[in-house]
């Protein structure tokens, strides 16, 4: 029960804030965020939240969100479409700015320019139409982690093209599995059909020379043999050294069999560092992280990835949303994040930060990684994007689970876009 002097003081409170409101003097306001939720995300993200609340006295909610990608962008485009108030700032992947630019504000009113101290192809990927309608939060490439004991152990060194990968795999996982250890995999990776599966199949097809799906100039470059052969690999780990469980695997399903010991190698973004090296990790001193592999004749490949905080239109407080985003970009809440979630910074000056190169030391050694990732095809395709990886991550999808051949699910795949994109006229 409330007691009557606490319901006074209640009622007082409301008063007053409806008083407030009216006049437009109301003090106190109340954001909401939606950040991500993969790996400490979701703990980080509330952390600095509350540490911009106290420091101006307004209050933060963070808005749970799915940790699926793809499921998190129906959810934002639904509640932008309805012109919502409902979420203020909103986290972006870095594929997202063109289909969501319009709902978006502009940004540098309020930046005054410190979007110079990003990496300028993240802040160029995040304007759309002049406008700067995200600001980099965290930059993301595709990683081989593996485990350095169980290598070492068989005399194995880190794979250097996908044949390797495939032969080391097999070969400690059987050894392993035959001195007891029956639940060790070979390799595990994204093959959830969404977004993520896109980024690991781009990685096997730019690794064997196969292209982007579509060029720079907007020609569909999907069906070739490259491609089919890369996807055949692929296929071919599925029941193998792959369980058929990653069909339905984003990064943290991934992450949790290799984080229990259970598999030899991992594709993952950087974050999936941090709990392995954890207090009470299993595996914790015994990963390693280098480039994946590349394919026969191509180059070892990593997908770009990488979030923004972005304002919505909507907001009905712009200027103090825009305030947390910058606070929640800059370089000491980049550095805490780095040093706690592995989350790698947009701002290069903290890739020469000593604190940063002892707690993830692959920050530093694999800036090469880094800086050579693959990009979506989104330049080409604009607001077209997700339908395309929807297209892509299916096929891939479907040729992973057996129903089509890669030859197959190459042509259809073809057709679908070149009717998607018009002959090269995507926007
Ligand atoms: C990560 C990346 C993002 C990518 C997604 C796929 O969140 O930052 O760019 O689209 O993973 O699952």
């Amino acid at each position: 029960m409330t007691r009557p002097s606490s319901r006074r003081r209640w009622w007082a409170g409301l008063l007053t804030a409806l008083a407030g409101a009216a006049t437009g003097t109301l003090r106190a306001e109340a954001l909401k965020i939606s950040c991500g939720a993969v790996g400490q995300e979701l703990e980080l993200c509330q952390q600095a939240a509350q540490q911009w609340a106290r420091k101006t006295g307004h209050t933060v909610q963070v808005v749970a969100t799915p940790n699926d990608a793809s499921e998190r962008l129906a959810l934002f485009q639904q509640v932008l479409a309805a012109r919502s108030d409902r979420i203020d700032v909103f986290q972006v992947d870095v594929v997202w700015p063109g289909l969501l630019a319009s709902h978006l504000l502009d940004l540098r009113p309020y930046s005054q320019g410190i979007e110079q101290t990003h990496f300028a192809s993240f802040v160029a990927n995040n304007t759309v139409r002049g406008r700067l309608v995200a600001m980099p939060w965290l930059a993301n490439a595709g990683l081989l982690f593996y485990r350095k004991d169980l290598l070492q152990k068989y005399g194995e060194r880190v794979p250097l093209t996908w044949d390797e990968l495939t032969a080391t795999a097999r070969r400690v996982m059987e050894a392993e599995r035959a001195a007891g250890h029956a639940r060790l995999w070979g390799y595990v990776w994204q093959g959830r059909a969404y977004e993520g599966l896109s980024c690991n199949a781009l990685e096997w097809l730019a690794s064997h020379g196969a292209g982007t799906v579509v060029a720079a100039d907007g020609r569909v470059t999907v069906r070739n043999a490259h491609a089919a052969a890369a996807l055949k690999t692929a296929a071919s780990w599925v029941g193998s050294i792959t369980p058929k469980a990653v069909l339905n695997y984003a990064e943290e399903e991934a992450r949790g069999v290799f984080q229990a010991g259970n598999a030899v190698f991992m594709r993952n973004w950087p974050y999936a560092w941090a709990p392995a090296q954890g207090a009470e990790s299993v595996i914790r001193g015994k990963v390693g992280v280098a480039a994946l592999p590349g394919g026969a004749g191509g180059r070892p490949s990593a997908t770009l990835g990488g979030e923004s905080l972005a304002v919505s239109r909507y907001s009905r407080y712009p200027a103090l949303a825009a305030d947390l985003v910058l606070y929640l970009t800059s370089a000491d809440v980049q550095k805490q994040r780095a040093l706690v979630g592995a989350y790698n910074p947009t701002l290069p000056a903290l890739y020469r930060d000593a604190d940063i190169a002892r707690s993830a030391p692959f920050i530093a050694e694999l800036a090469d990684t880094f800086t050579n990732a693959v990009a979506r095809p989104t330049a080409a395709t604009g607001r077209r994007y997700n339908q395309v990886s929807n297209q892509f991550w299916n096929a891939a999808h479907d040729v992973l689970a057996g129903t089509a051949t890669p030859d197959e699910a190459l042509v259809r795949l073809e057709a679908t876009l070149q009717r998607l994109g018009r002959n090269g006229k995507w926007n």
